[in-house]
């Protein structure tokens, strides 16, 4: 369901301009001028400015009550401290949407005014866009509400933007390059209205085709994912998202969060809820142009179609990239694409219709292309040659898509200079998405199917129901908070994903070389020692572990080493004794863990699990809760997963039990809200049906 305010925000009848300036150089002028250039109807535009009796001709009120007119939109554009007393005014009246240009709030630390005006917005049930914003700029009721220079070229991608500067930018490389967009909205320091409000609204939205965005943060991601998996349903939603750094490490004390840093998690979130994670804008127009033009195809079957081998093969390379195969082509097809080749053309997939093609020859073969049943998706390639003409090959592809009315997949890169620029813009104007090269098309087409992909997993989504005892693991947790302590010492860690019913080194405690002796007797040797401290996280950094000892003497001897080790290297460290385990039976050697994010809450990671985890970095994250498809998927991302399938004639490992432990981990985040970070690493993974354990468990805790 739209919400009205949205609307009128965005798709305004009436507008006001608060801060309308009699000075061409001043913004609130240039606000009143684009909105007239645009064309929007003069008699709803109302400057705003107790100083002046008309502007550009228009007539100017003292305030916005003033104005005997019902007023959809206000555009305040008057310096940070009038901000408040125009909100004021505005709501009086009951306008119920403002966007507030004006610098000078959050982004500069002024975070009480933003506060003031953001409360002002609510008590007056206004939705208000900004501060801190270039505007609105809306192709459908042609509204330029903002200071960029025009309105874009009109069409189906809508695009939100966090940063001001990129959207004035891009208005006029849009053009430049032919892009239509029906909105370009600036959401500034989003002090009310969100990136999750627009992504709602363009969902909705009939002149929207493709949702694209420039965010550097999401406010709620819970919220935002939540929206975007509804949404994506329906339209391709694609984000560039800026900052991919790690967030500083020596801030967090686990490996899951070093490896985590935040664009993990976003990465995470956007493959969860069918988000397009884009790695520049010109990647994110490419795409959105491909989806706002083309279709959807039904099927995987490619067929690559060119006049020039090489520009074949570099579409070939480039689809393997991302996935894409191309099909074998079926002899009654290939009997049919013959006849548009002399004969040293190829109809193997690339179809070559080598640097003879004409126009007739490219128009005959898409055409038989489109109408074999086999065939999902065509990506046409040209180079320009002496003897065609490129806006001819044009001509002939359009023709061949409306006579044979497909709705299949077609796009197409044209390779040659500005006559082939022409051509090329012409297709992507009537519905071929065309590229100045081969790869732009195959990483539009690659994008595609990602979505398809991604649409057909959206669906499925299996719960798992696992068998936990909450209350116990609460009560771990919730003792070492009391005691003041963030961290658990290993028996406690051990005992908390064992009430999760996660496999794991059972742990006693000895208080003397005697009672160790005693315990490794009991379990049998060889066994290993470790510190049970509250205060030591990573024990192997100071000699607080040792593994393999063989006898009594060897663990009477450990015993002491260990003592000595941590009073040297941790002299203010608690010690309540050292714990004797069995030596685990090696299996594979894996990493999971669990890392809070500040944004999207519980992120569960699995990957390569030793010392080196952090230089290899072979893992993969998820956002909890994860559904059964989730599991799978990050594990299947790995190396790792390569590893536990059975590499180089290998016996498959237990990788289902992997998949169950990310079940039972994340099912734990979710339970126990104070669980900040969780490592496990090593978990071994023995053979198929032979399951595996966690060998050495790490938890820290925050106090909520
Ligand atoms: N109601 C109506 N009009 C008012 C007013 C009020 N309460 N207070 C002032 N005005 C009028 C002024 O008289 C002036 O008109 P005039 O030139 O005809 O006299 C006009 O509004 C503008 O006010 P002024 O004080 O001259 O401000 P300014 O134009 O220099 O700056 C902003 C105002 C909003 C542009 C400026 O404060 C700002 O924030 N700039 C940055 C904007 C930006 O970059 N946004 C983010 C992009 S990413």
């Amino acid at each position: 369901m739209i919400d009205e305010r949205i609307l009128r925000l965005l798709r305004p009848e009436s507008v006001a301009v608060v801060g309308a300036s009699r000075n061409p150089e001043k913004i609130g002028y240039q606000v009143v001028k684009n909105l007239l250039e645009a064309g929007f109807p003069r008699e709803r535009i109302f400057p705003v400015n107790p100083n002046a009796d008309e502007i550009l001709g228009l007539k100017c009120y003292k305030s916005v009550s003033e104005i005997p007119y019902q007023v959809d939109l206000v555009v305040v554009a008057v310096p940070a401290p009038a901000v408040p007393g125009v909100l004021e005014d505005a709501g009086r009246k009951g306008v119920k949407a403002v966007a507030v240009i004006t610098s000078g709030f959050k982004e500069i630390g002024n975070v009480d005014l933003e506060q003031r005006i953001a409360s002002i917005a609510k008590n007056y049930g206004m939705r208000l866009l900004g501060p801190n914003i270039v505007g609105i700029c809306d192709t459908v009721k042609r509204v330029n509400a903002s200071f960029c220079q025009g309105l874009p070229k009109p069409g189906e991608i809508a695009f939100i933007t966090q940063s001001g500067a990129l959207g004035i930018a891009l208005v006029g490389w849009t053009k430049l390059k032919g892009i239509g967009l029906s909105d370009l909205v600036s959401i500034g320091n989003k002090a009310d209205v969100d990136e999750t409000d627009l992504v709602e609204f363009f969902g909705e939205d009939q002149y929207t085709k493709v949702i694209t965005a420039y965010l550097e943060g999401v406010s709620d991601g819970r919220r935002f994912l939540e929206a975007a998996r509804r949404v994506a349903r329906r339209k391709p939603i694609i984000v560039l998202k800026a900052g991919r750094g790690v967030r500083t490490i020596g801030a967090i004390k686990s490996h899951t969060g070093s490896l985590a840093g935040s664009f993990a998690a976003y990465e995470a979130a956007f493959k969860q809820s069918g988000i397009l994670l884009a790695r520049s804008f010109v990647e994110l127009f490419d795409w959105a142009t491909a989806f706002a033009k083309t279709h959807i195809p039904r099927g995987e079957n490619v067929v690559v179609l060119t006049n020039g081998g090489g520009a074949g093969i570099m579409a070939t390379d480039a689809l393997e990239d991302y996935g894409i195969r191309l099909m074998d082509i079926p002899q009654d097809l290939a009997e049919k694409l013959r006849k548009h080749m002399p004969p040293f053309g190829s109809v193997f997939n690339p179809v070559d219709l080598t640097g003879m093609a004409d126009a007739e020859q490219y128009y005959g073969a898409l055409k038989d292309l489109l109408m074999h049943d086999s065939v999902d998706a065509v990506l046409v390639l040209y180079c320009h040659t002496a003897i065609t003409n490129p806006q001819e090959i044009a001509e002939a592809l359009l023709r061949a898509v409306r006579e044979t009315e497909s709705k299949k997949t077609v796009l197409a890169s044209f390779i040659g200079g500005e006559e082939v620029n022409e051509a090329c813009g012409k297709l992507t104007e009537n519905g071929i998405p065309c590229y100045e090269s081969p790869e732009k098309a195959a990483s539009s087409l690659g994008a595609i199917y990602r979505y398809k992909h991604m649409l057909e997993k959206l669906d499925r989504r299996t719960e798992v129901a696992v068998s936990v005892d909450v209350e116990a693991a609460r009560h771990v947790v919730r003792s070492a908070l009391k005691e003041g302590r963030t961290t658990l010492t290993p028996s406690e860690a051990a005992a908390l994903v064992g009430y999760y019913g996660i496999p794991v080194l059972a742990k006693k405690i000895a208080k003397s070389p005697e009672e160790a002796v005693r315990i490794a007797r009991e379990i049998g040797y060889p066994v290993v020692l470790e510190v049970e401290s509250p205060d030591i996280l990573h024990k192997s950094d100071i000699g607080g572990i040792l593994v393999g000892l063989q006898s009594d003497a060897e663990v009477a001897e450990g015993y002491s080493k260990i003592l000595d080790n941590v009073s040297k290297k941790a002299p203010s460290a608690r010690v309540n004794g050292i714990i004797v385990r069995k030596m685990a039976e090696k299996g594979k050697e894996i990493a999971l863990g669990v890392h809070r994010d500040p944004i999207f809450g519980p992120l569960v990671m699995v990957g390569s699990g030793g010392v080196l985890v952090e230089l290899y970095r072979d893992v993969s994250f998820r956002v909890a809760p994860l559904s059964l498809e989730d599991a799978y998927e990050m594990l299947e991302e790995t190396k790792i997963y390569k590893v536990l399938k059975g590499y180089r004639g290998e016996p498959p490992s237990d990788y289902e039990k992997v998949v169950d432990v990310l079940i039972r981990l994340s099912k734990l985040a979710c339970d126990v809200e104070e669980i900040e970070d969780i490592d496990i690493n090593p978990f071994f993974v023995y053979e198929r049906g032979k399951g595996g354990i966690a060998v050495d468990v790490k938890v820290t805790l925050v106090q909520r």
